[in-house]
């Protein structure tokens, strides 16, 4: 059960693709990845300050979740919105990227892709927070609509100074549960 795949070329084009299938139907594309910010004066401040470079932001993995299969005999108590949520993992990998889990908004940029909104919120990605999410990997929702979130707890691991701020977690949200937080797992 994995119809969607990404395809990152990002080397020559700064080119992201989230596409489905054997028949590899592309369903959405980025050349450069920006967010709902609160405001534009905090986009501003944050690429004046280096910690938002769209150059720098990269779709490392993605998962959908699709209430439809979660029914109200399945337990789903998620209301009427019946939309599929895609999710995508930016990992810290270098300066510049302020956000590492987020779902596709439905706004787009001037450039038509797709938004990406900070998941579960904005304020979960404050680096001084081992309680929020520091640098996810990788996302996975398993049959009960839950999803996993490995959470590396370091930054810059590609450049020759890596930090690490918090130990490595896997921290579960409940999807059909109004996404609350139902496991916290922190190894050494
Ligand atoms: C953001 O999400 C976290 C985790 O679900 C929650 O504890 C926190 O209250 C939320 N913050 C805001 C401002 O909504």
């Amino acid at each position: 059960m994995v119809p969607y795949c990404l395809l990152t070329l990002l080397l020559h084009s700064h080119l992201i693709a989230i596409i489905q299938g054997g028949g590899m139907k592309t369903l959405y594309e980025w050349s450069g990845v920006d967010f709902t910010w609160p405001s534009s004066r905090i986009r501003d401040n944050a690429i004046r300050d280096g910690k938002y470079d769209p150059s720098k932001v990269a779709i490392l993995d993605v998962d959908v979740f699709d209430p439809t299969t979660y029914g109200p005999n399945n337990g789903y108590a998620g209301g009427p919105n019946k939309e599929k949520r895609i999710f995508v993992t930016t990992p810290k990998f270098q300066p510049g990227i302020p956000v590492t889990l987020s779902t596709l908004s439905s706004k787009r940029a001037n450039d038509g892709s797709h938004l990406l909104e900070p998941f579960p919120n904005w304020s979960t990605h404050n680096e001084k927070d081992c309680d929020g999410l520091i640098s996810v990997y990788r996302v996975q929702i398993d049959e009960c609509g839950k999803l996993w979130v490995l959470d590396t707890g370091k930054l810059n691991t590609f450049t020759g100074s890596p930090k690490k701020l918090c130990n490595p977690q896997i921290v579960v949200y409940d999807l059909t549960k109004g996404d609350k937080i139902v496991r916290k797992k922190i190894p050494m």
